[in-house]
């Protein structure tokens, strides 16, 4: 006899489902047996979802997780169609054109745009995850998707002769984040609908970086140093389904062993 499928039934949304990450969570939910509702403000990279997956169990919606009311909209619609929805996944990665510098390059105008887009949009889908479970008395998974940098110091010297680094506000996001997910199951511990949230932190993800970057990244690593989104999605898909059903309010590390 097979084993049961961990999400079997299940209908998840994934905000930010067309990116590298979240379009490698769509597939692994889908094969756990689960249905998704795939939110992105890129139209055109959702369509390549449905044109790999089909329409059957996936929902293509383009909304940007910054405007409330088509949030709560989606919500409902997703429910409409397949029914209770069980659990999200945030994995959007706002930022504006002028993210990505070395400390003091960073002015305020970006420090403030770059977290209120993406601390303040996981807030948003925070809050209208939990208005929804409140409101229908449903059980909830939540995931939010974090980084090792939420809460370790950086490693700058793994990026030194690169035009990369590890921006600012990411740390100031990321940690935001993972705390605000702290914050939301004390608040709604004790109401009656069983809603729970988690962070998984990726280490960094594979995506044609330099060779000299990677090299000295997999220094600190257990075996295989950067990683592919598929290293991390088993461990959301763990935390959507009933097998994690205890675990609340927790941040899991998936990075090769480079934070240790
Ligand atoms: N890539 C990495 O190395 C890495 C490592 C650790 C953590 N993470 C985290 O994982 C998550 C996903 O990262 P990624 O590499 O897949 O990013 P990505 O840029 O490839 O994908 C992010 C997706 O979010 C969408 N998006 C942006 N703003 C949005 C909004 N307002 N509303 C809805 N969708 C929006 C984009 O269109 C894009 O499809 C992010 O939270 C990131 O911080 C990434």
């Amino acid at each position: 006899m097979n084993a049961p499928l961990l999400l079997q039934g299940k209908t998840i949304v994934v905000v930010g489902a067309a990116g590298r990450i979240g379009r490698v969570i769509v597939g692994a939910v889908l094969s756990a047996g689960g249905r998704v509702v795939a939110l992105d403000t890129d139209a055109a990279s959702l369509k390549a979802l449905t044109d790999i997956h089909g329409t059957a169990s996936l929902e293509c919606v383009s909304v940007d997780m910054a405007d409330r009311a088509s949030l709560d909209r989606t919500l409902v619609d997703a429910h409409n169609r397949f029914g209770a929805v069980e659990g999200a996944v945030n994995t959007a990665y706002p930022r504006n054109a002028r993210y990505g510098r070395h400390f003091f390059d960073v002015k305020y105008t970006d420090f403030c745009e770059n977290t209120s887009l993406h601390m303040g949009g996981y807030f948003l889908f925070m809050q209208a995850c939990a208005r929804y479970a409140l409101e229908l008395e449903q059980p909830f998974s939540l995931v939010n998707l974090s980084s090792i940098y939420g809460s370790m110091a950086p490693r700058f010297d793994v990026y030194a002769g690169t035009a990369m680094t590890m921006p600012v506000e990411y740390a100031a996001i990321k940690a935001g984040i993972e705390h605000m997910t702290r914050y939301l199951n004390a608040y709604m511990k004790g109401r009656s609908c069983g809603f729970r949230a988690n962070c998984v932190s990726p280490g960094g993800i594979l995506a044609g970086q330099d060779e000299q970057f990677l090299g000295r990244y997999g220094e600190h690593c257990l075996s295989k140093g950067m990683l592919d989104a598929s290293d991390v999605s088993g461990t959301i898909v763990f935390l959507l389904s009933e097998a994690a059903r205890h675990v609340v309010g927790q941040n899991i590390i998936v990075d090769d062993g480079f934070s240790v």
